[in-house]
Order: C-alpha cells, then sequence, then structure tokens
C-alpha cells in the first residue's frame, strides 16, 4: 500500500467485524511500528494486546463510565448550538459532522469489550526525556517518544486491512488497568488502540483541516500554498 493513501485513510474506525486478528498480523505490525522515534532512542514503549472476552468485558465497564458523561455533555452542547444557530454544524468548519461522529463513537463505544482486540500502549516514563517540564504548563514532549510508534501501528495494520481507534478515555483507570492485566510497576498506560477489520470501507479520505490553515513558512501571516501544476 501507498504511504500516502495508507496517512489519508488510517480513520478511527467505529464498527469491526468479530473476526480475530491473527496474532502473526500483530507481528508484523509491531516489527514495522518499532521504528518510530524515542527521545536518546531509550525506546520506551511496550504493546500489550488483550484479546481475552473478559478482560475487555472489564475494560468496557470501565470505559462506559467516562464516555456516558461525555456523551451527556456533548449530547447538551450540540442541543445549545443548534437552538443558537439553528445547525450543529455551523460552528465545526472543516470538521466531520458532529452529531453523526458522536452516534458513530457511541455505537463504538456500547461495543468496547466486543471488538477483537485492545492493544494497550503502555511507556515507562523515566525513559521519555521530557524537555518541558519546567514551562508551568502541560509536558507535551513526554508524548513524543510514545505516539510516534503507535501511529506508526495503526497504519501498519492499515497496510494489512486492519483497523484502528486511538482512544485514551480509559487511560484514567491506570491503577485497574494494570492490576487487571498485571501490567508492570515501571509502565504507564499511554492509549488503548482498538484493533479489528472493519465492518464498512475504509474511508477514501479523512477529513481535515486545509494545508493553508495550519502550516505557514517564516510566519503566521503566510500560509503554505498549494504549488502550482505545471
Ligand atoms: C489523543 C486522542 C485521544 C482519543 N481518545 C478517544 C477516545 O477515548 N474515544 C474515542 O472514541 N475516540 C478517541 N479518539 C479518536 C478521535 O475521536 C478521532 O481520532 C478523531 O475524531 C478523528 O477521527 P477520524 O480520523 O476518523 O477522522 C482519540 C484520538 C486521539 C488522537
Amino acid at each position: 500500500m501507498e504511504l500516502t493513501e495508507a496517512m489519508r485513510t488510517t480513520h478511527a474506525n467505529r464498527y469491526y467485524k468479530s473476526d480475530p486478528v491473527p496474532a502473526e498480523v500483530f507481528y508484523r505490525a509491531v516489527e514495522a511500528a518499532r521504528f518510530g522515534p524515542q527521545g536518546g532512542n531509550r525506546q520506551p514503549v511496550r504493546f500489550l494486546i488483550v484479546t481475552d472476552p473478559e478482560k475487555k468485558a472489564q475494560l468496557q465497564e470501565w470505559y462506559l463510565e467516562p464516555w456516558t458523561k461525555y456523551l451527556e455533555s456533548a449530547l447538551a452542547g450540540q442541543k445549545a448550538i443548534e437552538a443558537e444557530s439553528g445547525d450543529a454544524k455551523a460552528t465545526n468548519v472543516g470538521m466531520t459532522d458532529p452529531a453523526k461522529a458522536l452516534e458513530a463513537a457511541n455505537h463504538f463505544a456500547q461495543r468496547f469489550g466486543e471488538h477483537p482486540a485492545v492493544i494497550v500502549v503502555l511507556a515507562d516514563i523515566e525513559e521519555t526525556h521530557p524537555t518541558d517540564t519546567d514551562l508551568g504548563r502541560l509536558s507535551i514532549v513526554g508524548g513524543a517518544s510514545v505516539y510516534p510508534l503507535t501511529q506508526n501501528l495503526c497504519l501498519a495494520l492499515r497496510e494489512q486491512g486492519v483497523a484502528t481507534t486511538l482512544t485514551t478515555l480509559l487511560c484514567a483507570y491506570e491503577p485497574q488497568v494494570k492490576q487487571l492485566l498485571d501490567i508492570p510497576e515501571n509502565l504507564s498506560c499511554a492509549a488503548f488502540v482498538v484493533a479489528g477489520y472493519p465492518e464498512k470501507p475504509f474511508p477514501r479520505k479523512l477529513t481535515r483541516r486545509p494545508v493553508e490553515e495550519i502550516a505557514f513558512l517564516d510566519s503566521f501571516d503566510n500560509p503554505v500554498t498549494a504549488p502550482v501544476e505545471v
């Protein structure tokens, strides 16, 4: 599969077939994903692939707690926007239809433990080399040693026809998750990537802001523009 196509179509998949993903597919994906960059090449990331139905059922129970709260506030927010503008899409330029996205994410959440696999992405924080811990704000650099591998994993699964959804709601349940899955003390939860064969075709291209809105040359009043075709 061509790299750009994989990048443009690796979406947050909301509908999965129940077919299991063979272990060799995960092996090939991790084999490629591990080449992602990490501070000092300290390699702090570990992947725990959960397929056990009882363990996934427990993860679903925990997932639904924050999801239900999120859903309630998102629905209330949508109603407020509709009341103000008569259209929920009005404030959502360059993004997916919020009502449809919420419905699909709820479908996904209600079946969280039924999806074929939940890959727990773990990291040894001591080995992540954050350089922004003294700025009086939340550190973002620590994650830079973890999420490149996570996206690589999603892309490497995509190449093999496996869809994924990166989630983080369960990170708040780290103590319980670590106990349930017998995770070593030094590892922390960075993401829970659901994986499985998609029930619907992959999208042809994801909905994102245009390049001109997110990339600039030398100053923020000089957006990067499309090359002139010759
Ligand atoms: C840091 C991060 C956390 C996320 N957490 C969740 C989550 O807990 N639950 C969920 O359903 N989706 C989660 N997502 C998926 C996003 O909703 C999804 O990437 C976004 O809506 C874009 O979807 P698309 O790639 O299909 O267009 C998360 C994504 C990221 C990058």
